[in-house]
């Protein structure tokens, strides 16, 4: 009989106890350094324990800097405290980054404040006034305190009306239009200034507390770390710089403690394909290259084609010994570039914004200088990771790549 295929791996013995444990959606038992940010939130929902409305509240802070974490730890004591003291407390968790519409947050909201016998609101067809009538309905019909959390808000905010109408609406509900129940936001968002993007009268109505996290230090993510580390990793398996590494490298990226137990659930994965017994520091830098690769490589497949070109054109000068390039010499190779793709060049001034999207984007890095009397200049580099190769990305991503690729260029030679 032929082996299977999974033979070999399965006997292996695993790095892990328990993965789960490193992913992101595991809910932690403690949260290390937030302790001022669950204050914050606890000293303000409390007031629904004792009936009243808690005020709206605004949680901003950088990916990975716990404010989903935090918001969960909190609700689910909350929920579990009203629960034991007889108070009427729902909370509704919605992620607006997938639901992104008013008509579709209302329609869940509703939905999950649904009770036996009640009719599903649909996904789209009813009038958006008779949405919001039967959220107004069930929420009344509940009575208590809805704590209403709208994660990521400024995917929806940034949709400029969608947001305004949304929040008007709900906290109207405080104003009158509830009578036996009560209704509370918590808007959370990357953006500091996603309140400046609402309209006024919604910013007043709003009134909100507003919670600033402050990214993680390294220190701070090596206490992150750690008790998911004991929970998630065979004992002894790990080399003891592997947490401080991962620590310091996720640091570095704004402290997001998303990227540290990334990293680390990666080297463990690393070593148990390299099939050794102790995750080392080497794994964690082969991890942070997959997780480079990870991020660059579908930004570099869905840039338009226009931007590939230019893009192209900064490599080969590149590769060809330049660096610092100047905006006209990666247009001169450009208009090579785009004769081989058969396209037509845009002007210098469009393949300029195309370069600062580039920058914006942290595929290179485009540094204006001045030349005295000639006037400002661009000094152009890729920031792509070493091994990446991105012409072979751009390629099989776009067909017409190839020509512009396999075709001979005359460059300018290195200094
Ligand atoms: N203090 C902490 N202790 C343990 N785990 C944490 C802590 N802070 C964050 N995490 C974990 O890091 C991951 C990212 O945290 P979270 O999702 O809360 O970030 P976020 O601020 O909501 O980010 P985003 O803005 O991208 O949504 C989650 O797996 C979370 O459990
Ligand atoms: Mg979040």
């Amino acid at each position: 009989m032929s082996e299977n295929l999974f033979d070999n791996l399965l006997h292996v013995k695993s790095l892990f106890r328990d993965r789960r444990a490193l992913s992101h959606a595991f809910n932690p038992q403690k949260l290390p350094h937030r302790r001022d940010e669950i204050s914050a939130l606890v000293n303000n929902l409390v007031e629904a324990l004792r009936g009243h409305a808690p005020s709206n509240m605004n949680l901003y802070g950088r990916p990975g800097s716990g404010k989903t974490a935090v918001t969960r730890f909190v609700c689910r004591d909350l929920e579990s405290k009203g629960a034991a003291e007889g108070c009427n407390i729902s909370t509704v968790e919605i992620n607006c980054r997938n639901i992104d519409t008013k008509y579709r947050v209302l329609a869940e909201i509703g939905n999950r404040l649904a009770e036996e016998g009640d009719d599903m609101i649909p996904f789209t067809g009813w009038p958006s006034d008779k949405v919001f009538n039967r959220v107004r309905a069930r929420m009344q019909a509940r009575g208590g305190v809805h704590v209403i959390v709208l994660d990521e808000i400024d995917h929806l905010v940034k949709k400029g009306k969608e947001g305004d109408d949304l929040l008007y609406s709900l906290t109207s509900l405080n104003i009158g239009l509830l009578d036996s129940a009560f209704c509370c936001v918590i808007g959370i968002s990357n953006d500091l200034a996603f309140t400046e993007m609402l309209d006024p009268r919604v910013q007043s109505r709003l009134a909100p507390i507003d919670v600033v996290f402050s990214p993680y230090n390294a220190a701070q993510l090596e206490d992150v770390l750690r008790p998911r580390a004991y929970r998630g990793i065979m004992d002894d398996a790990l080399d003891e710089a592997v947490i401080p590494l991962c620590a310091a490298l996720a640091a570095k990226e704004d402290g997001d403690a998303r990227r540290a137990l990334d990293l680390l659930r990666i080297s463990v994965q690393q070593a148990e394909q390299s099939e050794v017994s102790i995750v080392g520091i080497n794994h964690v830098r082969q991890a942070q290259n997959q997780l480079e690769f990870d991020q660059i490589t579908p930004t570099i497949q869905n840039l338009p084609l226009q931007q590939k070109l230019v893009l192209f054109s900064i490599i080969i000068n590149e590769k060809n010994g330049l660096s610092n390039i100047s905006t006209g010499e990666v247009y001169g190779t450009y208009e090579l570039a785009c004769n081989n793709a058969g396209e037509r060049p845009l002007t210098s001034r469009r393949v300029s914004s195309l370069i600062r999207g580039l920058d914006m984007a942290g595929i290179i890095t485009a540094k204006t200088t001045s030349r005295g009397r000639h006037g400002m200049s661009k000094r152009i580099n890729t920031c792509l990771p070493p091994s990446f190769d991105a012409l072979h990305v751009m390629r099989s991503a776009e067909p017409v790549m190839d020509g512009v690729v396999d075709a001979r260029y005359r460059l300018q030679n290195k200094l």
